[in-house]
């Protein structure tokens, strides 16, 4: 972060003499005002509800241009590392701010590899849930209970139990999302089995059996690992926000973590994928294709909640670079599975057709997003509509953990406290009960 060379000056129309406020640059985007010393100077604080126009934190993880549609992690465009790289070598990149060669890329492979399995007793805990819970709430609480399970690494303030509560959280994700499933169907939990990657891994805990043989399908595994890379970080969205917020306080990543899970799994963040494939259900029972107008008319109508789940984002006002490369796997995965016909896909396409088109949403600059076409990979993998958002967690957690790690490093990390424009009572008396 560095001073730019213009300040900006902040003026009053009552007379208050105007104040000065320092500029700072990124290395790209755009530049923010510094108003950290504005109270103390005016009595004033700045009012933001969701940070339309806030930067909370510097960061050097994730870089997002939603104007050009670009999304870059530690620099390096989503596309090349979709292409290039595994899910392993981008949390590596992540963590550590640069690719590893192959001798790193293998010791952190192994390192990962060796942390798959969970406490035994995790799923004593495990069995307290009823079998009809939603994974999503299972994951909040297993995630949470790491820190009951792993006392060793809790300490945020301690470098190496956040390098080692890193490792832990990336390598027992796939094996919690995979327990959470197989308690809801009632099928016995597969072990990890180190020789797989860790996409195949995930395959194998999540759809074999201890009766028969599973081959995990390369073509898959490769569909799998990109939803996992697509999704590894997308700098300072809500759960990343919710992650930073509470692990300022100090708390431990395990906490941290379980914090950001809960808050992912919020429709209008990583429940979209969820709703958005319910909506192709809805669309699709109600006549398919033909009730695409009917349902737009819905979408556009003010006095309706209904909104085209998929589409739109708070920073991509252009595209979402990763709705095309899951576009693509998406065709990948029906091809290999011999379900190009699928009608579901073919609905996705004609509704994302027509709304591109449709002034209000061109006006509006809503594209279609990450979520709009990973529900329909995931449908045809296998996995349940209601782990869509477990999947996600998994794979986002490299990215919160990057997060929370630059906060502990940052000199100018405090903890988080927003302020607030108070509407309520002035100071009133309790009045006696008789006269309530
Ligand atoms: N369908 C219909 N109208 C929409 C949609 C949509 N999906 N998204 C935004 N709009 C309209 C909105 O009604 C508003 O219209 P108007 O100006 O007439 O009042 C305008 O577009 C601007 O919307 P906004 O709510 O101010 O935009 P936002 O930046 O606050 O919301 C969003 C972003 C992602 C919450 C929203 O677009 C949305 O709810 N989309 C559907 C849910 C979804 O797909 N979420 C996944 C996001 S990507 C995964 C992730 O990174 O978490």
């Amino acid at each position: 972060m560095k001073l730019a060379d213009n300040k900006a000056t902040l003026s009053f129309s009552n007379g208050k003499p105007a104040i000065e406020l320092p500029v700072y640059s990124g290395n790209i985007g755009p530049d923010v005002i510094d108003i950290r010393k504005l109270y103390g100077q005016t009595g004033m604080f700045t009012y933001d509800p969701g940070f339309l126009s806030t930067a909370s934190c510097q960061s050097a993880i994730t870089y997002i241009d939603g104007d050009k549609g670009e999304l870059l992690y530690r620099g390096y465009p989503i596309e090349q590392l979709a292409e290039n790289c595994d899910f392993l070598e981008t949390c590596y990149l992540l963590l550590k701010g640069s690719l590893p060669n192959a001798t790193e890329k293998k010791s952190f492979t192994d390192l990962v590899t060796h942390h798959t399995m969970v406490n035994e007793q995790m799923q004593f805990f495990l069995r307290g849930f009823r079998r009809d819970a939603h994974p999503m709430a299972i994951l909040t609480g297993l995630i949470g209970a790491l820190s009951a399970f792993y006392h060793d690494s809790t300490d945020i303030n301690n470098p190496e139990h956040r390098e080692i509560s890193a490792i832990r959280l990336i390598a027992k994700l796939p094996t919690l999302v995979a327990m959470a499933y197989k308690y809801g169907i009632g099928q016995p939990y597969m072990y990890p089995q180190n020789n797989l990657s860790y996409a195949g891994n995930f395959l194998r805990m999540m759809f074999a059996t201890p009766c028969e043989e599973y081959k995990v399908n390369p073509v898959i595994e490769k569909a799998l690992d990109r939803i996992f890379i697509l999704h590894a970080d997308h700098e300072q969205n809500a759960s990343t926000s919710t992650v930073r917020l509470c692990g300022s306080s100090g708390t431990n990543p395990f906490a941290a973590i379980a914090a950001g899970v809960a808050c992912l799994w919020g429709p209008a963040h990583g429940g979209a994928n969820e709703a958005a494939l319910n909506m192709l259900y809805d669309i699709q029972n109600q006549g398919g294709v033909a009730k695409i107008g009917e349902f737009i008319k819905q979408v556009k109508d003010k006095n309706s909640s209904v909104k085209l789940m998929g589409f739109g984002h708070r920073v991509y006002k252009n595209y979402d670079p990763r709705a095309k490369l899951m576009q693509q796997t998406c065709n990948e995965v029906l091809t290999e599975l011999g379900l190009e016909k699928d009608p579901l896909f073919a609905l996705a396409k004609e509704l994302e057709k027509i709304a591109l088109e449709d002034e209000y949403f061109v006006s509006r600059k809503l594209y279609p997003n990450v979520d709009f076409y990973s529900g329909i990979v995931q449908r045809a993998i296998g996995i349940p509509v209601n782990l869509f958002t477990g999947i996600f967690a998994l794979a986002r957690t490299v990215g919160w953990i990057a997060q929370l790690n630059e906060m502990i490093g940052d000199p100018e990390y405090k903890i988080g406290r927003p302020r607030q424009l108070f509407t309520g009572s002035p100071r009133r008396d309790v009045p006696p009960i008789a006269k309530r």
